[in-house]
């Protein structure tokens, strides 16, 4: 059973599709089921800013039964005021999850390996395991399925793109990869796309129209990501023709769904007016952080 969540991988394939099944369960009704957070505590602690994973987070700690306190970087100070693993021990004697979104994804391999409370990676440098879930959720709810489906992601091969690349494969779905030459998936990360392969395909090309052929869903995040911003100019040449738009969702299956875990950088990686396409569900992936996080906090929590 999952006791941290650092990545979609620390999850069975049972277990996923249980986050699944319970996320679409929250989905349909927000009140009333199990409350595995009465009288406790989630410690969210953010190094980076935030929209949805901070409010998504408040909000389903309470709808558990439970409370959320939120420290941002100033105020905890890790590995400045203190380390992080003085803050991992303080912050156990309080909290029953620690919610860390980090700079450094070893951060939180310190942080689960000194409090014995289950650690939740909300962002990492190298995976967005809770927006996997969300994102995964949103599939399911559109296509009835992930089993089967061509999942394409276009642009920077980031922590976004390997969380739902290895959700997607988990749930045996086929899934692409257009990136550019200089920023696809390192060699390591693509064995684990392979390996957490259920019949599903992985195709990494540098191509995004041969990406986008015959595709279920359409996606793409941002060219440049927080704390890249130096190289947002660099970024911004290499990444020309790799924009999720009209032209290219043509070369799509018919219905393909247009997804983006948002914040969106318009006119880079996605064509103004795309968000609020027919075919777009970018709003429903952020209402279903909520959802499938509820579901993730329960599993830690309750061990379902
Ligand atoms: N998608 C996502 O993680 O959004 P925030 O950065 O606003 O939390």
């Amino acid at each position: 059973m999952a006791t941290d969540f650092l990545s979609i991988d620390d999850v069975t394939d049972d277990e996923l599709a249980w986050l699944l099944d319970t996320g679409n369960a929250y989905a349909s009704q927000r009140e009333g089921g199990p409350q595995p957070l009465q009288g406790r505590t989630v410690a969210m602690l953010f190094e980076k800013p935030s929209l949805r994973t901070k409010v998504s987070f408040d909000i389903a700690a309470y709808e558990l039964g439970g409370h959320a306190v939120y420290l941002g970087a100033d105020e905890v100070g890790l590995d400045k005021r203190e380390p992080v693993e003085d803050v991992a021990r303080v912050l156990e004697r309080w909290a029953s999850v620690i919610v860390a979104r980090v700079m450094a994804h070893s951060t939180l391999g310190r942080f689960a390996a000194n409090a014995s409370v289950p650690v939740v990676n909300a962002l990492s440098d190298v995976e967005h395991p809770c927006q996997a879930a969300a994102d995964l959720l949103t599939i399911r709810q559109h296509k009835g399925r992930v089993e089967g489906l061509k999942v394409t992601y276009i642009g920077d091969a980031n922590n976004c793109a390997l969380s739902l690349g290895l959700g997607a494969l988990a749930l045996g779905a086929d899934f692409a990869v257009a990136s550019p030459d200089g920023y696809a998936f390192p060699d390591a990360d693509a064995a684990r796309l392979r390996a957490r392969s259920n019949g599903g395909a992985l195709m990494l090309t540098a191509d995004p129209d041969e990406a986008t052929d015959g595709a279920d869903v359409l996606y793409t995040d941002v060219w440049t990501s927080m704390g890249q911003e130096a190289e947002t100019a660099q970024r911004r040449a290499a990444f020309q023709g790799f924009q999720v738009n009209e032209r290219l969702l043509s070369r799509a299956n018919p219905g393909a769904l247009v997804m983006h875990p948002m914040p969106v950088h318009y006119g880079e990686e996605m064509e103004q007016g795309m968000l609020e396409h027919p075919q777009s569900v970018a709003y429903t992936q952020a209402e279903n952080r909520l959802h499938a996080q509820k579901a993730v906090l329960r599993l830690l929590v309750s061990g379902e």
